[in-house]
């Protein structure tokens, strides 16, 4: 048994603590928004956000994210009101397929939370998710412009 606080709310889930926090996530509380591609941390599919850092959850067992809060991408925006990386996202159309978007906004957001005007060598280093789709340019260009907002 867990206890795992996602988006401001408790969930005790009957899971082994040695579980990855996604599968957590998507099978036993029931968020889907939160992607799985590698499962080795290499492509940030899995992104979200715990005590406020980006963690790749596919990764991350159950019993490492107990007593944190943990944010999906359900949870970023409060009271149906996008936040300014979601709202950037949609003003430069950056999704294509849209696979690996949820976790390119958990890690943009975590950027624009600890470096509001991030340069692009700071956006090089912070957005290491991988898109099959080749969405990088736009990625830059929304992050660029929700730092201006
Ligand atoms: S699924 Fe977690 S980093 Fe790729
Ligand atoms: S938008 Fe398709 S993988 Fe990134």
């Amino acid at each position: 048994m867990a206890r795992l606080n996602i988006n401001g709310r408790n969930h005790d889930i009957d899971v082994d603590p040695a579980t990855p926090l996604l599968w957590a996530i998507r099978e036993q509380v029931g968020l889907t928004g939160t992607k799985y591609g590698c499962g080795i941390a290499q492509c940030g599919a899995c992104t979200v956000h715990m005590d406020g850092n980006p963690v790749r959850s596919c990764v991350m067992p159950v019993s490492a994210a107990e007593g944190k809060k943990i944010t999906t991408i359900e949870g970023l925006a409060v009271n149906g009101m996008l936040n300014k990386i979601q709202k950037a996202w949609l003003d430069h159309e950056v999704p294509q397929c849209g696979y690996c978007q949820s976790g390119m906004i958990m890690a943009a957001t975590a950027l624009l939370n600890s470096k509001p005007k991030p340069t692009d060598a700071d956006i090089d280093s912070a957005m290491t998710n991988i898109c099959r789709c080749g969405t990088f340019q736009q990625v830059r260009e929304a992050i660029h412009a929700a730092a201006k907002a």
